[in-house]
């Protein structure tokens, strides 16, 4: 086990846009209890990522701050309030109803959902033989030998021998072998993406690692895109090339892994930070949830969403949305501390 990050952009690592998506937007409407009011809970407002072709973006943000609504988004699972996605620059028909239709069939080949529960995505009663054959044949990628299909997609995994495993059900295996499983049925697709929404949260922390290592791995073989969804901000230096910090369901602070984690420049980086836990530091006493509480979706904050948290809230801060300023070399936060730096 190494502890080095690949570079994002390097030699032979292509900077190819595969998914992007602009300007996204997601709003569950909701009834106010006693009420006729139609109101919404704004859980993404005004996203914009990119993910490269092999080269790992991380998402982080405290619960509720809308990752898994970005990924459900990303997957087709919900229409759009409003926004784009584009797949290789073509914009994404959005989906009415619940992903009918031979488009999002191919869609879903291209892009995999991977999610934090692999007993949950896994069906009890079935072996895994079942659901990686299943999936191989949904996706037109049985090929002539199925034992061969399957014992390859066992061995992306490092599940060996196949033999092992393909007639065991999933009770039967380990929470990280199970995941390993879920992983390989993605792969079954063929994709150039996958969202992995806390795909390792779940597991023991003696073998996050290992699972971790194996996405990255899959990342270069295959030159994956993958989005590491987590609420981990030490995970996403140690794996994603690039991060993207998520606060009440917009992008506050995005770069590189290493400047947003080495030198985060949003005050809520800086305070996700700040109590993240830290091997090479000693525990400091708790930090009482952060300073503060998130705040409603319904009825957010105006201005910037963290003026109430922030100790650094300006008067301009209370009453305006703060832009993406550009910090140099990709690195950008969207906070008022740097206007001046804004040309
Ligand atoms: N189907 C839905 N209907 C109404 N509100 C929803 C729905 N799905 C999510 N939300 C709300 O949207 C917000 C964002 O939720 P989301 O699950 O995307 O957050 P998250 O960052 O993934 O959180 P966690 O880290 O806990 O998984 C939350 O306030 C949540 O309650
Ligand atoms: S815009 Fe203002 S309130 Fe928001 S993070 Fe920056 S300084 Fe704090
Ligand atoms: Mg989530």
């Amino acid at each position: 086990m190494t502890a080095e990050v690949a570079p994002a952009v390097s030699g032979t690592v292509s900077t190819e846009i595969v998914l992007e998506a602009d300007g996204l937007t997601k709003h569950f409407p909701v009834r106010a209890a006693l009420s006729r009011e139609k109101k919404a809970v704004r859980a993404v407002e005004n996203v914009s990522l990119r993910l490269r072709r092999g080269s790992v973006t991380a998402l982080v943000g405290e619960s509720g701050s809308g990752k898994s609504t970005v990924a459900r988004l990303l997957a087709q699972l919900y229409p759009l309030t409003s926004g784009e996605i584009r797949l290789h620059g073509e914009p994404v028909a959005v989906q009415r109803g619940w992903g009918r239709g031979r488009r999002f069939r191919a869609y879903c080949r291209r892009v995999q959902m991977i999610f934090q529960d692999p007993f949950a995505s896994l069906n009890p009663v079935h072996t895994i033989r079942y659901h990686l054959t299943r999936a191989l044949s949904i996706h037109g990628n049985r090929g002539d030998d199925l034992e061969k299909s399957l014992a390859d997609l066992l061995s992306r995994v490092h599940l060996t021998p196949a033999d092992r495993y393909l007639d065991r059900y999933p009770h039967e295996l380990s929470g990280g072998q199970r995941q390993r499983v879920a992983i390989a049925r993605a792969l079954a697709a063929s994709p150039e993406v996958l969202l992995a929404d806390e795909p390792v949260s779940m597991l023991d922390v003696s073998i996050r690692l290992g699972v971790l290592n194996l996405l990255r791995d899959l990342k270069e073989r295959l030159h994956l895109s993958i989005l590491y969804i987590t609420h981990d901000i030490a995970s996403a230096r140690y794996f994603a090339d690039e991060t993207v910090v998520m606060y009440a369901g917009q992008v506050v602070e995005g770069g590189d892994s290493e400047t947003v984690t080495q030198r985060p420049a949003h005050p809520y980086t800086q305070l996700l930070i700040e109590s993240a836990p830290d091997p090479d530091r000693p525990a400091v006493e708790e930090k009482d949830g952060g300073a503060g509480e998130p705040p409603s979706l319904i009825d957010p904050p105006a201005g910037c969403r963290f003026h109430p948290r922030c100790p650094f809230a300006m008067d301009v801060c209370r009453t305006e949305l703060p832009p993406r300023f550009e910090l140099g070399d990709g690195h950008f936060a969207a906070c008022w501390l740097y206007r001046e730096d804004a040309s």
